[in-house]
């Protein structure tokens, strides 16, 4: 089976139990996200915003509840219908189409901003992902990227690891597994897997981008909310950062 199909299946199986963790995310991540997002764009409205990897629709709901008309892309049919009820629960107009972050099927020069939460690691070829969200960037457009290294293979993140699957094990969340089943094989094609933040500056410049920036968010956990937040309060959370960078 190719990566992409892999990958693909992976999701469309996930998304039922991502959109539920979705669905207990806590206000507090939901208001850095709002923050974040609305200073990104400058507190501007009406923008021309394309959420990429948008899983249940994350980023996109909270750009449209901005005020802003967005796109929303994903490999997984699933995730997108996912994000169309929690698009339509909130009465929100987003355009949702299943499609590829490396080969967009988007106009040039079309949008102000291309945002994605959680994507980068799982691309095979992030360089070439970040060139067609240039090309659909309209000049001075923004790209916003989050990211975190999910995968640091050191004898901290091990032990974290271990720590965070023995609380879904306790939870009875069994995708761990399944996990494994996809990503083992993948892991060494994908070269933001550990993601580094001088690995995605890298990334950035070779498609082009020039005055990158790279901050760490604190305080962001990722959509399985509780166990994170139990993470964190033993300060074990992955980093999590902001990349930005203007066409
Ligand atoms: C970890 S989830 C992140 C979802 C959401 N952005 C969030 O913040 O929670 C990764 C998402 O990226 C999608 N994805 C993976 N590879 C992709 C690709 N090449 N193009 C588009 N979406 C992709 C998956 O289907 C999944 O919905």
């Amino acid at each position: 089976m190719e990566t992409k199909e892999i990958i693909q299946n992976y999701w469309d199986y996930r998304s039922e139990t991502y959109n539920t963790s979705f669905a207990d995310q806590s206000e507090e991540e939901r208001r850095l996200l709002t923050n974040m997002l609305s200073t990104a764009m400058d507190n501007r409205t009406d923008l021309k915003v394309l959420d990429v990897g948008t899983g249940p629709g994350v980023l996109a709901l909270i750009a449209a509840e901005l005020d802003n008309n967005v796109t929303a892309v994903d490999l997984s049919e699933k995730m997108i219908e996912k994000a169309r009820e929690n698009a339509l629960m909130r009465s929100l107009d987003i355009e949702f189409m299943q499609g590829d972050a490396e080969k967009l099927e988007l106009p040039d020069a079309h949008f102000d901003v291309v945002m994605n939460k959680y994507l980068l690691w799982t691309l095979p070829e992030p360089t070439k992902a970040l060139t067609e969200w240039k090309r659909v960037l309209k000049d001075g457009g923004t790209i916003i990227a989050i990211d975190g290294d999910w995968h640091n293979e050191g004898l901290i993140s091990r032990t974290i690891k271990c720590i965070s699957n023995a609380i879904k094990m306790l939870k009875k969340v069994n995708y761990q597994r399944v996990y494994n089943k996809h990503y083992d094989p993948l892991k060494n094609d994908l070269p933001l897997f550990s993601l580094k933040p001088e690995r995605v500056i890298q990334h950035f410049k070779e498609a082009g981008f020039e005055n990158v920036s790279i901050e760490r968010m604190d305080n962001l956990f990722s959509s399985s909310g509780k166990s994170r937040k139990l993470l964190d309060i033993i300060n074990c959370s992955s980093p999590v950062y902001v990349i930005k960078a203007q066409k």
